[in-house]
């Protein structure tokens, strides 16, 4: 044991405390400074040969870098669940068990332990202490500065695919999106499968949901067309300005709830009703009533789509809505 390490107190920054006994009650007697050279046994290693563990280590890190990359490869190519949990957890379980290794194994040992007699250092216990502490710390990570640059590496390709959501899962802005469908004038009214819709396809009080060509699905576009129980196949007439835009007794309203936006689904003919299953919003609609909620938490009646039967027979749009479709947003109405 070299004989400027003192394992009887082991004081932090070479300091070792002494005894008070002999000192008046409350008396703190300044704490002995004692030199610890840098290869006293607490500063050394704990691992019996630190290279090898060293390129343990390197290996951990290299495998934790490549999980990450791997992640952010995969979160970008839209890769499964399955390839995301795999990839971080490889990256998360290279890093750790390196950076556990090296704790473990590389840094100084120990046990250091601060004299308790002392509650008010001295001015040069403090200098022993700062000088101590770190250089003890720098000189243990600089001996390991490929270990450290590796590490780095880890870590900075984790920060850049952490941000990858933020970059790719918010998706483009919306833009206009909100305040315009894909009706258009003239476009015919579509079924899910494609087909045109015919004046002759539903009966009274039938129900059908309806595409504009080129945006068969689409969920803003989707539009309700009702053939009203109780018309007279003229024009139905839901609101003054409407006087044409119900030919034959069809109605087109938009499918998308004006409340949270889910797909008003039911027709109650008897009762002349569009109901969304989500928060059982009801709509009134058929002569002189626009589709206005009677019930639930629909804050707005649902946009009419203007209808025109050609003279084959099909049915066609006159022109698209003249409202923005579907719930509320905070820039509805500055345009
Ligand atoms: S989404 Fe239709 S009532 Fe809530």
């Amino acid at each position: 044991m070299p004989e400027d390490f003192n394992p009887g107190t082991e004081g932090s920054g070479g300091v070792e405390g002494k005894a008070t006994e002999h000192l008046p009650k409350g008396t703190i007697e300044p704490a002995e400074m004692v030199e610890v050279s840098i290869d006293a046994p607490q500063f050394q290693v704990a691992a019996a040969h630190p290279e090898r563990v060293e390129r343990g280590i390197a290996v951990m890190f290299l495998v934790g870098l490549a999980g990450f990359m791997g992640f952010g490869a995969s979160y970008w190519q839209n890769y499964s669940n399955f390839w995301l949990g795999i990839t971080l957890g490889v990256g998360f379980f290279g890093l750790g068990i390196g950076m556990v290794a090296w704790g473990k194994y590389l840094m100084p040992r120990g046990p250091f332990s601060e004299a308790r007699h002392s509650a008010a250092p001295t001015p040069e216990e403090q200098e022993a202490f700062l000088t101590d502490f770190t250089s003890r710390g720098k000189v243990a990570i600089e001996r390991r500065g490929f270990l450290l640059k590796l590490l780095g590496a880890a870590g900075g390709v984790f920060a850049i695919v952490a941000a990858f959501p933020l970059l790719r899962s918010l998706g483009p802005l919306p833009k206009m999106l909100f305040y315009h469908t894909a009706w258009k004038k003239g476009s015919y009214l579509m079924t899910a499968e494609g087909r045109k819709v015919h004046e002759d396809d539903l009966e009274k009080g039938g129900v059908l949901t309806v595409f504009p060509q080129g945006d068969i699905g689409g969920a803003l576009s989707q539009t309700m067309l009702i053939r009203v129980e109780d018309a007279s196949y003229g024009y139905v007439v839901t609101a003054p300005h409407r006087k044409t835009w119900g030919p034959k007794g069809y109605l087109a309203f938009s499918k998308v709830c004006t409340h949270a936006g889910c797909p008003v689904a039911l027709y109650q003919k008897a009762l002349n009703q569009l109901l969304c299953p989500c928060h059982q919003s009801i709509f009134d609609v058929g002569p002189g009533r626009p589709a206005t909620p009677v019930f639930g938490p629909a804050p707005r009646p649902l946009p009419q789509l203007p209808l025109y039967i050609d003279s084959k027979g099909f049915l066609r749009a006159q022109a698209p809505y003249d409202e923005p479709v579907g719930p509320g947003f905070w820039e509805r109405g500055a345009n």
